[in-house]
């Protein structure tokens, strides 16, 4: 057996002697600057930002094998935690031992498949909106679509979670949409960044961010002061908590075995973690699509010949029983992972796949990479819905389990099956009723790392689908058939 090697021995990218590779990395898509030294450095290297050393891995066995090392060895990277920590924001994504554990057991009970099937009527009312939203719209003004599908998510999140309908589809300016926005983008700078130049100094993203975590808390304080209230007067919600929030003032009020910044933190969470993951999938996976056009038709296809005289699916069945739809969301959720990378910082030493990591030291994973690697799927780059149908010329090469999305192990996504569904019921719905497509060129549309991946500039033209074409389409079908 080989003797394992000591990360002082990884290659470093060219650096600056004093700034070490940080000049580079002020860039805000780091995940592609990662990516761009991993194809010159190697799929293991180490980069230094200032003053701190990071091991950058983009090897899929050392990624999933850390991801499996926690809680034991790994943590996040504990920046997170801190940055998060000074808005007064910490819940169960951050936090660690066993705080994390008693809320993680709250989080995957709401979250949980019985419980997923049960928000049916919840994604069906919130579809049914968008769609009214989408109907009064003028075909000839382009929408962002990004912003939009983040009200569709925000709506669906705050009434499974918190039993409150935010109606950020039909209210215009909405506090929580507009001031979740730049929650992201700064925990993603503010982590990587050397010093908390913040505290010494505010610039103007500092004061806008300071504003939007203030109108967040009022928001939310408010809604948590409603449901306490609530519980209150009908005790019985303590035993039988109706929702998340609910369930986390239950654990408060009646066994405090939660604190009041926890059941704060896990709210704000909760809302963080279920809407831009999320709606830049969706997005993303709309904007394949329109890039794809004979996969377009394919989806419309299966979707007429599902819904029938439906305009959205009646179920989560419906859902479940469209493996073009399915092959659709995997490929997209492989080929722009909003999610390409994760930072996890070792508790003890440890020694992974040859490579010995010192405590305290972090782990840039790239994950990303592995999902558009040849040496796992067939012209991996490419995005091929049909590589998930099974009998296809991708599927030669073709290894789902590298894919971390999701991340894995004891924190792997606890919202998956929600978003999924989601996914899909926007999918369904947007593309039986409209005829979309790109309002800019391809080219035009980029991707901005903010924590998860936006699209920038995805601008979409939405037409109503008439009737008449459903039935001609149809018609077609039975006579190719
Ligand atoms: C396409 C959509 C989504 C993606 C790509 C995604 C991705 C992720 C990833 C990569 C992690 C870290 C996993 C790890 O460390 O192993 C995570 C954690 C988490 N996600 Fe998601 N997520 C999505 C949707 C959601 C939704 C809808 C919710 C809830 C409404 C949610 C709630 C959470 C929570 C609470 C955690 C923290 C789990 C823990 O630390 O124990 N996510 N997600």
């Amino acid at each position: 057996m080989s003797s394992p090697i000591f990360w002082k021995d990884l290659p470093q990218p060219k650096s600056n002697w004093l700034t070490g590779n940080m000049s580079e990395f002020q860039d805000e898509n780091k995940h592609l600057i990662l990516e761009q030294w991993a194809a010159e450095s190697g799929e293991c290297f180490k980069i230094r930002l200032v003053n701190q050393w990071f091991i950058v891995s983009t090897n899929e066995k050392m990624n999933a094998e850390i991801l499996k090392l926690r809680p034991r060895f790994f943590r996040r990277f504990h920046k997170i935690d801190q940055v998060v920590g000074e808005m007064g924001l910490t819940g169960v994504f951050t936090a660690e031992g066993e705080p994390w554990r008693k809320q993680r057991r709250l989080t995957v009970q709401a979250l949980n498949m019985k419980s997923v099937k049960s928000y049916f009527p919840v994604l069906e009312k919130i579809t049914q909106r968008l769609m009214d939203r989408w109907a009064k719209q003028d075909p000839q003004k382009p929408i962002d679509l990004q912003k939009e599908m983040m009200r569709f998510t925000i709506d669906i999140t705050t009434i499974i979670a918190f039993g409150h309908d935010s109606n950020t589809l039909e209210d215009t300016d909405d506090v929580i949409q507009q001031y979740l926005q730049h929650i992201f983008p700064m925990i993603n700078e503010r982590i990587t960044s050397p010093l908390p130049f913040w505290k010494i100094y505010k610039q103007g993203k500092d004061r806008q961010l300071d504003k939007a975590v203030k109108e967040l808390k009022i928001y939310i304080d408010g809604l948590i002061r409603k449901t306490k209230h609530l519980m209150e007067h009908e005790p019985e919600r303590c035993e039988h908590p109706q929702n998340f929030l609910e369930n986390l003032i239950a654990q408060q009020m009646v066994k405090a075995e939660m604190t009041e910044e926890e059941v704060f933190g896990n709210v704000f969470t909760m809302l963080l973690a279920g809407e831009d993951t999320t709606s830049n999938t969706i997005s993303w996976t709309i904007f394949e699509l329109l890039k794809s056009p004979d996969d377009l038709q394919k989806l419309v296809h299966e979707i007429d010949q599902t819904l029938g005289k439906e305009t959205q699916p009646v179920s989560m069945e419906q859902i479940d029983q469209m493996p073009y739809l399915n092959a659709v969301i995997q490929e997209s959720l492989r080929v722009m992972p909003v999610t390409p990378n994760l930072y996890m910082e070792a508790l003890e030493e440890v020694t992974v796949e040859g490579l010995t990591i010192p405590k305290g030291m972090t782990v840039m994973m790239q994950n990303k990479v592995a999902n558009t690697s040849d040496t796992y799927f067939t012209d991996a780059k490419a995005f091929r819905p049909v590589r998930w149908l099974g009998t296809c010329p991708y599927h030669s090469t073709h290894d789902p389990s590298v894919i971390k999305t999701f991340g894995a192990g004891a924190r792997f996504c606890p919202g998956k099956q929600l978003a999924i569904y989601e996914i899909g019921m926007a999918l369904v719905a947007i593309l039986k009723n409209f005829e979309i497509g790109l309002a800019v060129p391809a080219e035009a549309v980029t991707e901005r790392f903010a924590f998860t991946v936006f699209p920038e500039n995805l601008m979409i033209y939405l037409e109503k689908r008439e009737p008449i074409s459903l039935i001609s389409q149809q018609q077609s079908d039975t006579v190719e058939g």
